[in-house]
């Protein structure tokens, strides 16, 4: 894996889990961006509050960096509930989600990260649960077998997941409130930028922060990490502060470009452009002419390509945009009669 891959990877690395902790948002109101989600689920918190009941469960997608997790506690702090986390690939067995749920207080938050990953006999022992609070124990085997109701403390399942598409559709539906994080926009980023700078005791200008914000693939986390490693540049380079042209060398250096494309993006456009005509083309067919995973191209390269408007989505696979021809320098073809 090439250096600016690496940092440009929205999946945490183990230098993010040291400091993110610090740099969480513990209220909604620190929460940067996603207005409509931010919005929506303040209503939510503070009707289960003057209810006194606990949240309805809730469902969290968006690729990863985006602030599922950070959402998790802040909705644990919000209802004053205890927070218990684990992950999908975590529970092996229907017993061992059994045993968690009866260990819950009343109200508990529980988070289940990637929880696209349960298997369906996990699965079956969460539906009675979020429904009605209720544990199904199968006891016995054969026709002397009967099923024992226990009762659960009435609790909050907040479940996260990068490929909401995998989710059981019967899963799908015992989530009362899903929220979908989208990427964020420059503006929020830079805020984000500047709050991480403070907590850091890092000095940084409102130019470099943009700077910074608009090569992050719209992504807190690695906004956050290039924040960190371009302190280092400015901390050898003898500067008190990281501004804009050291942001700029810096950025360079790591070969982050403009808009934080790593070697594999421009790759994807590329093959996409050189080998395919420009698409459409499928995605499997994509990987394999690169020798990348599709899975990685799936879930880390194509939403951010899509949604900064360098790939459409066709029925019949992706098509490079013209601003992708512009990005690579090359001059795109005619099509329908019209310059592209
Ligand atoms: N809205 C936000 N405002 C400020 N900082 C944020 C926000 N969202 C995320 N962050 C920052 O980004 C970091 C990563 O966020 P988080 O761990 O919540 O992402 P995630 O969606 O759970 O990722 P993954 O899919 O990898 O689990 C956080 O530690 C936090 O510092
Ligand atoms: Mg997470």
């Amino acid at each position: 894996m090439t250096d600016s891959r690496e940092i440009l990877a929205g999946t945490a690395l183990e230098d993010d889990a040291a400091v993110e902790p610090k740099l969480r948002p513990q209220h909604l109101g620190e929460y940067v961006g996603q207005t409509k989600v931010r919005e929506n689920l303040s209503v939510f918190l503070a009707a289960a509050r003057n209810r006194g009941e606990p949240l309805d469960h809730v469902l969290l997608t968006g690729p990863p960096g985006l602030g599922k997790t950070t959402l998790a506690h802040i909705i644990a702090r919000e209802m004053s509930a205890g927070l218990r986390l684990t992950a999908g690939p975590m529970i092996a067995r229907a017993g061992d989600l059994a045993g968690i749920l009866t260990n819950l207080q009343p109200r508990d938050v529980l988070f289940v990260d990637e929880i696209h990953r349960l298997s369906p006999a996990v699965e079956e022992i969460l539906y009675p649960a979020m429904e009605d609070f209720r544990l199904d124990v199968l006891i016995g085997e054969g026709p002397m077998a009967r099923t024992m109701k226990v009762d659960l403390p009435p609790f909050t399942l907040v479940g996260a997941t990068t490929r909401p598409g995998l989710l059981s559709q019967p899963l799908h539906g015992r989530f009362g409130i899903t929220l979908r994080l989208d990427f964020y926009d420059v503006g929020a980023l830079s805020e984000i930028i500047a709050r991480s700078a403070r907590i850091l005791s890092i000095r940084i200008t409102p130019e470099a922060a943009r700077e910074i914000g608009a090569r992050s693939r719209g992504t807190p986390r690695i906004a956050n990490r290039l924040l960190r490693r371009l302190r280092d540049f400015a901390e050898v380079a003898g500067k008190d502060a990281i501004d804009l042209e050291t942001a700029r060398e810096a950025l360079a250096r790591l070969e982050v470009d403009e808009h934080g494309f790593d070697e594999l993006d421009r790759r994807i456009l590329g093959t996409i452009i050189e080998k395919f005509g420009g698409g459409p083309v499928g995605v499997g067919a994509i990987a394999a002419s690169l020798g990348e995973d599709r899975g990685t191209l799936e879930d880390l390269y194509e939403p951010y390509l899509l949604q900064a408007g360098f790939l459409q989505r066709t029925p019949r696979g992706r098509v490079a945009s013209p601003a992708a021809y512009r990005h690579l320098g090359i001059v795109a073809p005619r099509r329908d009669g019209e310059l592209f």
